[in-house]
């Protein structure tokens, strides 16, 4: 198509530019979006334009991950983060993007600095986020048109809440994304043998759909969402424990291998932090209880500091930059367990924060409006339905209301302030219903539609609905 299109233009053959822009716009992707949004300027297909140039904004924080976004000029780079519609988490991103813009060819763009802080909104960071980073990048430092934009978020921040809005610039002014709609994503489990199969939920329409399968059997894998992409980590294909890991892209509904970790791990905890996603279980092989961290910017896996206690059938959840394992099973004392580990990246350490109020192993763990929630699990053959909730600027437990079916091993994912557990079993069955917990009610639900498989042992996570 893209040497079609041209072609198709100088013969005002409509209907083929037609077809090639469609064509384009089904192809949309994090790593293609930015070079097809200046192909459609060149050749002025207005519609492919808008909709790539909104695919951008909406998929930024994948996007600035490519190539592509190194390869833009000045204007475009402007053009992009001056937008009031792009989609970030926190404004971190952006600022990110632009360092990494410049440090690409710093001789050359250094100079650029203060025209693309313009655009930055340096107030909308956290304090803590300006004070350690901001501070310490060099580029800013060396510039005093870069300082003044950094004493306009300090002033911002040192103004009481009620008098910020006094401080009218571009850079105050919240971003306000279009929201790009979510499915929940199952990936694997147990039904009871290990099972390809993954299947999507789609929220608006209460309807769930097959994707591809899984290149292989999987279940208890470790499974996450990062930049755009679900990684399915380790796990057991009914005969041998994983070190291999699976990486799923939602737009081209394919699987596809990154690097494996060191260790087989089965029946593991995965979450990201930052740039890396930490992998925890203990290895049978060696009797450690060791613990991975995955960086996908370099493809590679590092040990990180060991747990106090083995765990297997761990939960773990990321809450303000700390890691959290819950409860678990110790095989050394043949106990589940109710006791709970924070680790800091930062200090690669780990300390124990307060108990549960019982023994867990095979809970599911959500984070839910900076709470870590332990839903479910079991103790030896008693499978539960409680489900309790830590706040960790409290350091205290409390127990919210019980889930409507005993479940462990289940799947679990927080998405527009709800917090839904997929599956699991509960001590005699494998379970297709889906529940939610919410906060402001204090209640669980069932969705109305099952999933097709009662799958235990699945992993699950959140992905934009494909085009
Ligand atoms: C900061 O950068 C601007 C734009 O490149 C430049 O005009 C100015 O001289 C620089 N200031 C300092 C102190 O380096
Ligand atoms: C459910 O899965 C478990 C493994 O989690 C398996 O042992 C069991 O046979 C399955 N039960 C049913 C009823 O399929
Ligand atoms: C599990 O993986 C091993 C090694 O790749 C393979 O030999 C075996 O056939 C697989 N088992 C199943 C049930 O797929
Ligand atoms: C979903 O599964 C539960 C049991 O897990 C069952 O009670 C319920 O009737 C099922 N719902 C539908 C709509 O099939």
């Amino acid at each position: 198509c893209l040497v079609l299109l041209p072609a198709a233009s100088l013969l005002q053959l409509m209907d083929v530019r037609q077809v090639c822009c469609e064509f384009l716009q089904s192809q949309l992707h994090p790593t293609n979006c930015l070079g097809i949004r200046a192909f459609a300027d060149v050749h002025t297909c207005t519609q492919l334009l808008d909709q790539s140039h909104a695919y951008a904004e909406q998929h930024f924080t994948e996007v600035v991950q490519g190539e592509e976004f190194l390869g833009l000029s000045l204007q475009q780079v402007c053009s992009l983060i001056s937008s009031d519609k792009l989609t970030v988490s926190t404004e971190e991103k952006v600022f990110e993007a632009m360092i990494s813009w410049i440090k690409h060819d710093k001789p050359a763009r250094l100079e650029y600095m203060p025209k693309l802080m313009e655009h930055v909104r340096l107030p909308l960071l956290s304090r803590d986020y300006l004070v350690q980073i901001v501070e310490e990048e060099a580029l800013i430092k060396n510039n005093n048109t870069c300082k003044d934009f950094l004493i306009e978020a300090m002033k911002y921040h040192l103004l009481p809440a009620d008098q910020r809005h006094l401080i009218k610039t571009d850079r105050t002014r919240p971003r306000t994304p279009i929201s790009i709609p979510k499915v929940m994503i199952v990936v694997g489990g147990q039904a009871p043998k290990a099972i390809r199969s993954v299947e999507c939920y789609d929220f608006q329409e209460d309807r769930w759909y097959q994707v591809a399968d899984l290149p292989s059997r999987r279940c208890r894998a470790g499974v996450v969402s990062m930049a755009g992409r679900v990684y399915a980590v380790g796990g057991f294909n009914s005969s041998l424990r994983e070190r291999t890991v699976d990486v799923y892209d939602g737009v081209r509904d394919q699987w596809s291998a990154v690097a494996s970790m060191q260790e087989r791990r089965s029946t593991l905890g995965a979450a990201v932090l930052g740039t890396h996603t930490y992998i925890h279980s203990y290895t049978h092989t060696k009797g450690l209880y060791s613990f991975e961290a995955y960086n996908y910017k370099t493809n590679e896996w590092m040990y990180v500091a060991s747990m106090n206690t083995r765990r297997s059938s761990v939960g773990v959840g990321v809450v303000d930059g700390k890691l959290y394992a819950v409860g678990g099973y110790d095989g050394a004392s043949r106990q589940c367990l109710s006791t709970v580990e924070e680790y800091d990246p930062v200090a690669d350490q780990w300390c124990y924060v307060a108990d549960m109020s019982t023994r867990r192993s095979g809970a599911g763990v959500g984070v839910l409006k900076g709470q870590l929630y332990a839903a479910g699990g079991h103790d030896g053959p008693l499978v539960r339905k409680s489900v309790e909730v830590y706040d960790p600027q409290t350091n205290t437990w409390r127990l919210v209301c019980d889930m409507n079916m005993c479940r462990r091993n289940a799947g679990i994912c927080a998405i527009n302030g709800l917090l839904y557990v997929i599956g699991g079993d509960d001590g005699s069955c494998n379970l297709s219903s889906v529940e939610f917990y919410n906060p402001a009610t204090d209640k669980w639900s069932l969705i109305p539609t099952n999933m097709s498989n009662g799958r235990s042992y699945a992993g699950v996570a959140v992905i934009d609905k494909p085009l």
